[in-house]
């Protein structure tokens, strides 16, 4: 049996997500994603094509670093106005039976108890279908939103996020036993107290009592994601994620980092294969080479640089240099926005290949533009050398890059017995990922273990 490849739509609650400029394409319904419909008919979509989950980015500031200020996030929409991740699900939930929901929230501003308990219902209402995207926030903004003078230093968020986990999982795993609720109508009793216990969580950054105010749910714990790259983001994940969204500059690269992160996971007690790789994936399909082609260069023209340039965290302008210069020659200048330079740009390059590259959809080592059969290759490619078990498919047109995944890729995938013919029906997410009998974090996972009540005391 071939492996399968399991898809995610890369969604968010806002305008621009990540393909910015896209918004003023005549097909693009983003501009509907205030409307509770937009979000029905989008899953309903994506149930009817087999898809994992739906997976929802989110951000609690605004990209406030270029030029100084917010307007150019706010004239490109990029990821302003967004709105809350966790308040579509339910909608969602109410109009399909087995589509997956992934939410990001961030460990570093809001405590850990009532989130626990907005997951838990989360849980409850999917019938088990809900993962939750851990990540620790990175804009200025957002930190100045929850009153920080400045954003928590990198692998400090780190270390509270893993203080976070602990109390959720004290929560999820620990505070109720399974047959805590017992709805005994004669003896008037509803739930067992002998059963539910408080949690006297008492560490260096949170003190929660609990009990939990949810009975457990399906999955109790929903599914983890994480997407961490740093050694301090890849030590995370090995610790606490089931699936991850990997990254990397190269198929080798990423292959690097799955085995990177599968060794540490090793490390933490944890069985390696318990954890699904994710690559985010840019798709361009068409029934032609040509027609591909076509689209692709719609979207380059429509696409916008400075949007790009907002979203990237560079607070440096790169418009205002000639195209010529190198990255290292501008930065030697000592620029005030130097610093945060990021990731995305190396020394050696010049400004043009930088708007080039930041502007442009060529981006990301996973980018794929031809007909099925050549789609269906390059996933293939990246699943059997690359070692990941799916993909998240990056969007530029909604609901057109969907559905063209689901009417011209699905149906080669599953020639090649790569994907679904149908759910197995009434699983849960964890399911789904990890096979039938595993709704529940495996005993290996750390937060399995205060099922044990005398782990709560430790
Ligand atoms: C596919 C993907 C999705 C991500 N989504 C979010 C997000 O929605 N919100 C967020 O604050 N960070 C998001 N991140 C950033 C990660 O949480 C993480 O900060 C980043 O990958 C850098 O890793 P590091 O924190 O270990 O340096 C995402 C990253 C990736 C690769």
């Amino acid at each position: 049996m071939p492996k399968q490849i399991h898809v995610n739509l890369f969604e968010m609650n806002c305008v621009g997500h990540i393909s910015h400029g896209l918004w003023v394409h005549e097909d693009n319904n983003r501009h509907r994603f205030n409307d509770i419909e937009f979000w029905t008919e989008l899953a309903k979509l994506l149930e009817y094509g087999c898809f994992d989950a739906v997976f929802l980015a989110d951000v609690i500031g605004a990209y406030d670093g270029f030029r100084g200020g917010p307007q150019t996030a706010l004239r490109e929409a990029v990821q302003i106005p967004n709105n809350d991740p966790l308040l579509v699900i339910p909608a969602m939930a109410a109009v399909t039976r087995n589509l997956g929901f992934a939410s990001t929230f961030s460990t570093t501003y809001e405590p850990p108890f009532a989130f626990a308990r907005r997951m838990s219902t989360l849980d409850h209402l999917t019938k088990g279908r809900v993962a939750w995207n851990v990540v620790t926030s990175y804009l200025p903004n957002a930190a100045r939103n929850f009153g920080h003078e400045d954003e928590v230093e990198h692998d400090h968020r780190y270390e509270i996020a893993d203080e976070y986990l602990d109390v959720l999982y004290k929560l999820w795993e620990g505070s109720w036993d399974d047959d805590a609720v017992i709805r005994d109508r004669a003896n008037r009793t509803y739930t067992d107290p002998a059963k539910v216990r408080y949690i006297n969580h008492v560490g260096e950054y949170y003190r929660v009592a609990g009990p939990h105010l949810s009975e457990p749910s399906r999955q109790r714990t929903p599914v983890i994601y994480q997407a961490g790259s740093s050694v301090a983001g890849r030590e995370f994940a090995s610790k606490h994620a089931e699936a991850v969204f990997v990254g990397g500059f190269s198929l080798d690269d990423v292959r690097g980092n799955i085995e990177d992160t599968r060794a540490r996971a090793k490390l933490h007690g944890r069985d390696p294969d318990h954890i699904k790789f994710l690559a985010g994936a840019a798709v361009i399909v068409g029934r032609t080479e040509r027609e591909a082609e076509a689209k692709y260069a719609e979207f380059q023209r429509l696409r916008s640089v400075e949007g790009h340039l907002a979203h990237s965290g560079a607070g440096l302008d790169w418009t205002r240099y000639a195209r010529q210069e190198r990255i290292a020659d501008v930065v030697a200048r000592k620029d005030p926005g130097y610093q945060r330079l990021g990731y995305r740009y190396k020394p050696e390059q010049t400004v043009g290949e930088v708007l080039d590259r930041v502007g442009g959809y060529r981006r990301g080592p996973f980018f794929v533009v031809g007909t099925p059969r050549v789609v269906a290759d390059e996933l293939e490619k990246w699943v059997d050398e690359g070692g990941i078990d799916g993909i998240n498919l990056r969007q530029f047109l909604t609901p057109g890059t969907a559905e063209d995944f689901i009417e011209l890729v699905v149906p080669e995938l599953r020639r090649r017995g790569r994907y679904r013919e149908s759910y197995t029906d009434g699983e849960t997410l964890r399911e789904r990922l990890f096979g039938a009998g595993n709704p529940r974090l495996f005993d290996v996972h750390p937060g399995a273990r205060y099922r044990d009540p005398t782990a709560l005391v430790a």
